[in-house]
């Protein structure tokens, strides 16, 4: 007689590329005979895939953890797995701290998953890199239908002063061209029309091609209508990439370039190895070759050493470069990293205000970019049904904004279609066909 299937449940934190770790993690469990469900009730494991990027994102994850401690009082059999970066941070200690916890597994171990689950005796799967990562295939169970994640390359060697990042996700390492190529094809195969390559850097991606050449050959592959990638490193952005960017019709015009302050000598003490000038040649140059381009980045307010004037030179750049959007934190230190430990840490107080004056000038910026689209056409793709209001398609312009469509029976999930914009907010758009 079959054994019933094992039921789990994956609570994801952190960035894209942790929501497609889950994915592979689910491909592999779905192919060992186990069953995802939708909440921990429910289940016979839990996997919490975390991430400890900044203070706030650790701090969530140990309260659903204690939460979980309940529930595993009432259901004793419960096995909790801890899987991502704080997993890879804290390896065995985790198990110390938490002792209803069953394993903990890193990000560059997660093909182990379907092993440890079934040996979840108290062990820490984190030992040191893995060293083959890019070579390993993985079954990937993915919700979505029309937009996919695709990693193209894995790890970090960049070593930004404040980021955590190289320490849980090791070194770069790319994977082989036609691997990436031979996955999209069947993602186009099974009626995905957007691919969104991953990698912290991705245009250091290094393989039998460079990213550039990557991109080419994507762009070739049929079905698949439109490109994207995630994240860009300013001191990487070549002449070269803008130019496919350009040339490839199904690369999208939007680009999340990280800017991180607008002080030069604050982007050295982080290791960016860029000073602001090239960067804003950079942009200089994005948008003379793309005029259409969309520019979002990610600004961290109150580094150490921030002074008044640093943050003065930042809040210029903002208005100087004028962002379609921004994901602002305030400084948060990371045990392992250099700026945890630099001389000057700023006040939290301090710290809390320059990012709210960084959020409020940058609100009016969206808003003013946004209102500009108000009666221009935009080509759209369909990719899901509105989470608030049933009666609406939720799409994206080749830009990267939010778009919603009332629902009619000319409309479907996956059809590109040019719309006029009727109505523009700071977080979205509107058109009423
Ligand atoms: N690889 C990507 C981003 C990774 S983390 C890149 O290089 O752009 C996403 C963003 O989190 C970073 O761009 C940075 O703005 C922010 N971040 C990283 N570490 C941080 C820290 N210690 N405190 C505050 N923000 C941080
Ligand atoms: Fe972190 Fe810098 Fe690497 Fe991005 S490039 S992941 S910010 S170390
Ligand atoms: Fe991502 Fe958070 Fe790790 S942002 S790489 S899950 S620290």
């Amino acid at each position: 007689m079959r054994n019933e299937q094992k039921k789990y449940y994956i609570a994801t934190f952190g960035c894209q590329m942790n929501v497609h770790d889950s994915e592979k993690m689910a491909g592999i469990l779905n192919s060992n005979d186990y069953k995802e469900v939708s909440s921990a009730q429910d289940a016979d494991v839990v996997i919490f895939n975390t991430c400890s990027i900044r203070e706030k994102a650790e701090h969530k994850f140990f309260s659903e953890l204690g939460r979980i401690k309940m529930l595993k009082k009432k259901k004793p059999g419960l096995k909790i797995a801890v899987a991502g970066c704080i997993a890879q941070q804290h390896g065995k200690k985790l198990l110390k701290r938490a002792s209803f916890v069953d394993c903990v597994i890193g990000p560059q171990n997660i093909h182990q998953i379907f092993d440890t689950l079934q040996h979840a005796d108290r062990s820490a799967v984190t030992s040191g890199g893995n060293e083959t990562i890019a070579e390993t295939e993985m079954p990937v169970f993915r919700k979505t239908d029309i937009s996919a994640l695709v990693n193209i390359m894995y790890g970090c060697n960049n070593f930004c002063s404040y980021c955590i990042v190289p320490h849980t996700r090791g070194r770069e390492q790319s994977r082989a061209s036609q691997s990436i190529i031979n996955e999209i094809r069947s993602l186009a195969e099974k009626g995905y029309k957007e691919v969104t390559l991953l990698g912290q850097n991705v245009n250091s991606y290094a393989s039998d091609l460079d990213f550039p050449e990557l991109l080419a050959k994507i762009n070739e592959i049929e079905g698949i209508l439109r490109i994207r990638f995630v994240t860009s490193n300013p001191k990487d952005l070549s002449e070269k990439l803008i130019e496919v960017m350009r040339d490839s019709e199904k690369i999208c015009e939007h680009l999340h370039l990280p800017l991180q302050s607008g002080s030069t000598k604050i982007l050295s003490m982080m290791n960016r190895k860029y000073s602001y000038e090239k960067y804003f040649q950079k942009v200089e140059l994005l948008r003379k070759m793309i005029p259409d381009i969309a520019i979002t980045t990610d600004i961290i307010a109150g580094f150490p050493q921030e002074t008044d004037d640093d943050h003065a030179l930042t809040m210029n750049s903002l208005r100087e470069l004028s962002f379609d959007g921004i994901y602002a934190f305030k400084f948060s230190p990371r045990k392992g990293t250099s700026a945890a430990l630099m001389d000057g840490q700023v006040d939290q107080t301090v710290r809390a205000e320059r990012l709210q004056e960084i959020l409020d000038i940058q609100n009016d910026i969206t808003e003013l970019k946004n209102k500009k689209l108000e009666g221009t056409t935009q080509e759209i793709l369909i990719d899901g049904i509105d989470e608030k209001d049933s009666g609406l398609y939720t799409g994206r312009t080749r830009t990267n904004k939010i778009i919603t469509v009332p629902k009619n029976d000319n409309i479907r999930k996956g059809l590109l279609l040019n719309v006029l914009i009727n109505q523009a907010n700071r977080h979205s758009l509107n058109t009423i066909l």
